[in-house]
């Protein structure tokens, strides 16, 4: 099911990458979801950021599954991409892996959608700059939008 379109990690560079630690595991020892949904949130932030030009809030995030768990030892790589650019809102679509154990297998292990918004200083909403605004390492990064 998680196979079933083109994923944005194909041929691409990850937004962060980090690797799970102990300290990121409940009392059972599996890592929190809430630990990846955070990865995840660091990596579309800076993504949005990016393409705002400026500061971000994230103000909704879409339904997410659980593919695949997290273990400690794991590297986990977050893929963004942008997916809808409104006035000041923006939606990223966002996809975690993780190489087992730094060098085993890869595997996807959750997606979803954030929408974020460019805010001000005071946290107001602010229009997103067009594309021909953009400096050229952005419009390299995010296509059309
Ligand atoms: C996001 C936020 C700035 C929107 O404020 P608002 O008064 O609704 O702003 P506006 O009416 O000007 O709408 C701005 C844009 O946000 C979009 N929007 C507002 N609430 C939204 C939501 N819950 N989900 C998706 N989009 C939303 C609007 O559709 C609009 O999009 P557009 O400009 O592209 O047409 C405000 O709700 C906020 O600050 N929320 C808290 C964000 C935050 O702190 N996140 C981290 C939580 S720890």
């Amino acid at each position: 099911m998680n196979d079933e379109k083109k994923s944005i990690s194909e041929g691409g560079t990850p937004t962060t990458r980090t690797m799970a630690m102990p300290s990121d595991t409940n009392s059972s020892g599996d890592v929190f979801g809430g630990w990846v949904l955070s990865q995840m949130d660091i990596a579309a932030g800076i993504c949005a950021g990016q393409r705002a030009q400026g500061r971000v809030v994230t103000a909704s995030i879409e339904a997410m599954r659980f593919y695949r768990p997290v273990r400690v030892g794991d590297i986990l790589g977050v893929y963004t991409s942008v997916i809808r650019v409104g006035r000041s809102s923006m939606d990223i679509l966002i996809e975690a892996w993780v190489r087992r154990d730094r060098i085993g297998d890869r595997e996807k292990v959750t997606e979803a959608t954030f929408t974020f918004v460019a805010v001000d200083a005071d946290g107001k909403s602010v229009a997103i700059p067009p594309r021909d605004q953009l400096p050229q390492y952005v419009k390299d990064k995010f296509g059309e939008l």
